[in-house]
């Protein structure tokens, strides 16, 4: 075998020269150090700080990056330990009534009924955010953030957001996670203390009122996943884990279908595949786990999962069940109540008036998929809800507000008797129950 001669040895060293730039090259690299700290430090001031002062922030500087001292022992400090630590059920709210945070996105032509999911799931003691994607025009997002602004209500409880620089989303593509990430991101960030987030689309509708699922919520612990979930991947292994795609909508400003690498891959080895629904309700804590990466599992199985067809049915899930800390945390269900055809087919059929009664039955909070002002809307807003066209579910903060002539006192829920649940609370209660304390619940997280 041929290789390469190797590259002519380096001239030795001219150690005679080397006085005539070292001084130099150390001064210029100790000024431009201290113009560097001083333009971090004094970006309202001019350059006028003293250079004393300056080489004092230099040493806080590169103080910072010294080690954090261990406190006893030789354990290192990681956010795991504490969570590993904590049993499931000595989740003690720190809070009486939990705070949801919801994303609710839609496209071109959702403008309407997001609107409409909004109405109907609103309390001003949870989060929103709603985003149109790129495939909705301008002029409808516009309109809607428009429309948020000038509610009076929304305003004055501060608690919707509508994603103004919104994402391209690929049908079946990873950017479908990734605006999911991006929206919860959003909520760490600006939308305070909360304990869950949900994510919604434009054809998902509640099915009982934000008091029942509060008032239900607040005697359950707040470290729970609900995520449905099977490492059964069947079918999906062939047409799902073996393909390779690409999502142009990572890189691309036109929307365009995902497209088939013609290599396969193998199943991995360093992680375990598990695939369900991708509907689910999850804790601030896995929230947490999940963007801020301080363990290297997040990330590795998003980037394996940016090749996977309909990631959504399976990021979530594979990270919760191959993270020691969290897989014990999980509860097998979406809390939807979703219809597919037998034998399925690729969407799950249209809800009508038909399915009104084994939604109800279903004991689930949500239900999807909805057609665009579909008749049994209007039941569900009438029946189970209590509410007007375009009103707000009827409820205490809302009799307060309207009493409340103009004064703008603060609200917040503090307390569960200032929620009025009604019959929904009662089957949410029981799904959520029945769930919980289903045969072997405990040995069942993540089979
Ligand atoms: C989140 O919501 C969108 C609806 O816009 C849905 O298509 C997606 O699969 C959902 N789930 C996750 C886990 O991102
Ligand atoms: C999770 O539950 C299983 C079964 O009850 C138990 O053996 C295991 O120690 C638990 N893991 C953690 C991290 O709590
Ligand atoms: C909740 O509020 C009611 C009055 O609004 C009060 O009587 C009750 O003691 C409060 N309960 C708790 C647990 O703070």
């Amino acid at each position: 075998m041929e290789t390469k001669p190797p590259p002519p040895p380096l001239p030795p060293p001219q150690l005679q020269r080397r006085g005539k730039w070292v001084v130099p090259l150390l001064a210029s690299f100790f000024l431009s150090s201290l113009f560097i700290s001083a333009s971090i430090f004094s970006s309202s001031s001019s350059f006028s700080s003293s250079a004393a002062a300056s080489l004092s922030r230099q040493a806080l500087l590169l103080l910072s990056f010294s080690q954090i001292p261990t406190p006893i022992g030789d354990d290192p400090l990681f956010v795991e330990s504490k969570l590993r630590s904590r049993p499931l059920s000595a989740a003690a709210p720190a809070r009486p009534v939990p705070r949801l945070a919801y994303l609710i996105s839609g496209s071109a032509g959702d403008g309407a009924s997001l609107r409409r999911t909004l109405r109907a799931l609103y309390h001003p003691a949870n989060q929103y955010v709603l985003h149109l994607d790129l495939e909705a025009s301008a002029a409808e997002r516009l309109e809607l953030t428009a429309i948020v602004r000038e509610d009076p209500v929304y305003t004055r409880f501060r608690n919707v957001r509508v994603v103004s620089r919104a994402n391209l989303v690929t049908y079946r593509g990873p950017t479908m996670v990734s605006n999911t990430l991006h929206a919860a991101a959003i909520l760490l960030k600006e939308a305070g203390d909360w304990d869950w987030f949900i994510n919604l689309s434009a054809s998902d509708y509640p099915l009982v009122t934000q008091d029942d699922l509060l008032y239900t919520l607040s005697s359950f612990p707040r470290d729970l996943n609900f995520i449905e979930h099977t490492s059964d991947i069947g079918w999906k292994e062939y047409h799902r884990a073996k393909p390779v795609i690409i999502d142009p909508g990572l890189y691309s400003s036109q929307k365009t279908d995902v497209f088939w690498v013609s290599e396969k891959r193998s199943v991995p080895t360093a992680f375990k595949l598990f695939t369900g629904s991708a509907w689910m309700m999850l804790s601030h804590q896995f929230i947490e786990f999940l963007l801020w990466g301080w363990d290297n599992l997040p990330r590795t199985v998003l980037m394996y999962y940016a090749n996977f067809l309909s990631s959504p049915e399976g990021y979530f899930h594979t990270v919760i069940c191959n993270a020691r800390e969290f897989r014990n945390t999980t509860v097998n269900h979406d809390l939807h109540f979703i219809s597919w055809d037998n034998p399925p087919k690729q969407h799950p059929h249209l809800l009508t008036l038909n399915d009104f009664s084994r939604m109800v039955s279903s004991n689930a909070p949500f239900a999807r998929k909805f057609g665009r002002d579909d008749p049994v809307l209007d039941k569900i807003d009438k029946e189970l809800l209590g509410r007007d066209p375009d009103g707000f579910v009827p409820s205490a903060w809302y009799d307060n507000l309207k009493m409340d002539t103009g004064n703008n006192l603060p609200f917040a829920v503090r307390n569960v008797t200032e929620l009025r649940p009604g019959a929904g609370s009662q089957r949410v209660k029981a799904l959520i129950t029945g769930l919980l304390s289903a045969d072997g619940f405990e040995k069942k997280h993540c089979i």
